[in-house]
């Protein structure tokens, strides 16, 4: 009888990049704290001053091209091994899929890409900054490839079929605060094992087991409690 390689999908935010460098939104010094959503990450904003959006993700794109995953990021790829896994996340780093993780959903988009303000084609800038008057063929300005307030997620569809099929969920580095993506701990199944691993929570969801801790700590810990068992 073939060992069926168990589910796991890994429900990730800003605090499992955060000992790669980067930095989180809410916590003490997050970005929130020192940019207003308002002027940076919203469609309006975007029309109002493009500028000073373009130079927003550019620096965050140079801060993600300096950055390295860490070791929750690596343990998370090496599951693979042995769980078939499945990464949503709400990151637009690409720090996941440098770790090795081969399955990755990135429901924020990623700030790697560009995409066309016209026809949403996306484009990968390989290094370059966005400036205001780059186009795309269709002459229209290029944006950030990433999910402004106000705007649809992508994959949430996949997300929650996903999360209905786990035998085991691990939220890590997320405050849960943005929906429709906290939603998607509401499809666990009552049978699944569920984590919540983070340093700080308002509220943990029903059902998971919370581990306080940083990411690059506590995961590779539970990955290889969970490999065990
Ligand atoms: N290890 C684990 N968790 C950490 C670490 C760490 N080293 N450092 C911080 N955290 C936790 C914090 O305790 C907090 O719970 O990560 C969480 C970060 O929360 P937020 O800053 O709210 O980030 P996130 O949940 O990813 O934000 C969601 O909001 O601003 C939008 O689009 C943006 O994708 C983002 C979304």
């Amino acid at each position: 009888m073939v060992n069926q390689r168990k589910k796991l999908v890994v429900l990730s935010g800003a605090g499992v990049s955060a000992e790669s460098g980067l930095g989180t939104f809410r916590d003490n010094g997050g970005l929130w704290n020192n940019h207003s959503v308002y002027d940076v990450a919203t469609p309006e904003a975007f029309h109002n001053n493009p500028e000073l959006v373009l130079d927003f993700y550019n620096q965050r794109r140079r801060d993600v091209y300096k950055a390295q995953p860490n070791p929750a990021h690596l343990a998370l790829a090496e599951a693979e091994r042995d769980f078939d896994v499945t990464v949503i996340t709400q990151n637009v780093d690409d720090l996941h899929e440098r770790a090795g993780s081969t399955d990755v959903y990135h429901v924020h988009g990623l700030v790697t890409q560009a995409r066309s303000s016209l026809t949403d084609e996306v484009f990968e800038l390989e290094g370059k900054d966005i400036h205001l008057g780059d186009t795309c063929p269709k002459g229209a300005q290029l944006r950030p490839h990433v999910v402004w307030f106000g705007e649809f997620i992508y994959h949430m569809d996949e997300a929650i079929g996903f999360v209905e099929q786990a035998d085991i969920v691990i939220v890590v580095g997320t405050s849960l605060k943005v929906f429709p993506f906290a939603n998607l701990v509401d499809y666990a199944r009552a049978d699944a094992q569920c984590f919540l691993v983070t340093q700080d929570i308002d509220a943990v969801p029903y059902g998971f087991q919370y581990k306080q801790g940083p990411a690059s700590t506590v995961i590779p810990q539970l990955l290889a409690e969970l490999t065990l068992s």
